[in-house]
């Protein structure tokens, strides 16, 4: 027997039997697609606007319509609504109850669409906030680095290739390392953006519908850039959700090699960096500890982001057209990227302007490892010397020096000339690091003054 109160299904007409009890539960999505509510409720006042325009509502049905669903919002807001697993989904939930308030008027609703680009639609529209919201979360840090920058455009540290011991670079230099990769990261969301924000609604299920709607104007009052052209394209594919957490999972990627290098840099044998208090905590048993944990969850957390998104190709890649029930699990994987992109940069904007500098330890580090070698026989190229025979000239000073634990800089004129005699007294003005960086003077280059061209530019675009 069937019941006629809020709790029977909207689509129990065909049905003679009772839903499994735990089929109900395990095929429900109220406990998360719920987060769509305020998404959900827009879509649906836009598209009963549109059944006004277009006669199939009458003005006061509209406004029944509207004042209902704003009054659920509220309620929402309030947590003054009762969530209904037995209504499966965040549409059946509001749908139901507005017809509970509303009456006749709320059955009509549904009127030339389907779930199927309702929930495209509210994906869409929620999608498209959080990717602003995740661009202005990039954009802070990305300032927080060029300030950084800017204060340490002359400060010296060692460069590494293969974490050995390179060429001696600029602190600030480094930190615009990091801002470009956040600079991509932002322009390949805009980039996601402009295909996340097209109108499923008015796909209906799958083949349009036989109303005379007008998807244009529903667009427009969305504030969607275009209806999608293609009804069953448009109910079914999920790839706007995979581009979108593949860039989130490149934004992750940055954050989490930018991680390993603060957490290098804050150990007793870097010692480059001290992370405030306040981003870091301590250890149960050995008093003496203080853990870089921020920047450590950081970059674990971009293994659920990376997750995410196999998860949601593994989700696409066997579904023939158009809606299968596959895509319900598109929420939870988006919903946790949005929440894990959005709290680490978060995390990462507050504690990067507190990081301690310790500019004395890098000095010394990058006096260590012959870091100005190259420099050496740069200089021997100068004075004539090919640059094969002036690497292997370099090469036995390097020899000499580990033997003897000199630097370079630290050998006298006379060491120096039992490797070349070309070798003169103006050789350490290029074997001292500031020497070194200066010399690297040209675009993309690691020179103080190129530092601060850069970051002019960067403000500029930013
Ligand atoms: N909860 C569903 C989802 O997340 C909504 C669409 C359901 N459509 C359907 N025909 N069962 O995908």
């Amino acid at each position: 027997m069937k019941q006629d109160n809020i709790t029977s299904k909207p689509w129990s007409g065909r049905f003679t039997e009772a839903t499994d009890s735990f089929v109900e539960t395990f095929s429900a999505s109220v406990n998360f697609d719920k987060r769509l509510y305020r998404y959900d409720i827009e879509a649906s006042i836009a598209h009963a606007r549109m059944l006004a325009k277009v006669g199939l509502l009458d003005k006061s049905e509209f406004q029944s319509i509207e004042k209902g669903l704003l009054d659920i919002k509220n309620d929402i807001e309030h947590h003054d609504f009762a969530w209904l697993i037995e209504l499966e989904d965040v549409h059946m939930n509001i749908e139901a109850r507005l017809t509970e308030r509303i009456g006749i008027a709320g059955k009509k609703l549904h009127t030339g669409r389907s779930r199927n680009d309702q929930v495209a639609t509210d994906l869409r529209l929620y999608l498209r906030e959080e990717i602003d919201h995740i661009c202005t979360a990039l954009r802070r840090l990305q300032l927080t680095l060029l300030d950084i920058a800017e204060r340490e455009a002359e400060t010296i540290l060692p460069g590494f290739t293969h974490l050995q011991v390179a060429q001696p670079v600029t602190f600030g230099h480094h930190m615009l390392a990091w801002h470009e990769m956040l600079k991509r990261d932002f322009e390949r969301l805009g980039d996601c953006r402009r295909r996340v924000n097209i109108m499923p609604l008015g796909a209906a299920a799958l083949a349009g519908t036989s109303y005379p709607i007008d998807r244009a104007y529903t667009a427009e009052l969305l504030g969607f850039d275009r209806a999608t052209e293609n009804s069953l394209d448009a109910v079914s594919d999920r790839d706007f959700v995979i581009e979108f957490i593949s860039s989130a999972a490149l934004i992750m990627t940055h954050l989490s090699r930018f991680s390993e290098e603060l957490i290098l840099w804050s150990s007793a044998q870097f010692n480059f960096i001290e992370l405030s208090d306040r981003f870091c905590t301590g250890s149960s048993i050995m008093p003496q500890k203080k853990n870089p944990d921020i920047p450590e969850l950081v970059r674990g957390k971009t293994g659920r982001v990376n997750g995410n998104l196999i998860a949601l190709l593994t989700v696409m890649k066997a579904q023939p057209l158009a809606y299968n029930k596959d895509n319900q699990e598109d929420k939870e994987p988006l919903f946790d990227t949005v929440d894990t992109v959005k709290g680490s940069l978060q995390v990462f904007a507050n504690m990067m302007p507190t990081m301690k500098i310790k500019k004395t330890h890098m000095l010394v580090a990058a006096h260590q490892g012959f870091s100005t070698a190259t420099d050496l026989a740069d200089y021997l190229v100068r004075h004539g010397v090919a640059f094969r025979d002036a690497h292997e000239i370099v090469g036995k000073a390097v020899c000499y020096g580990l033997e003897n634990e000199k630097d370079l800089a630290d050998m006298s004129l006379e060491e120096l000339q039992q490797f070349s005699s070309e070798i003169g007294t103006d050789v350490f003005d290029v074997l001292t690091l500031s020497g070194s960086v200066a010399a690297r003077d040209h675009l993309g280059g690691t020179a103080p003054r190129q530092v601060r061209a850069a970051i002019l530019r960067a403000r500029k675009n930013l």
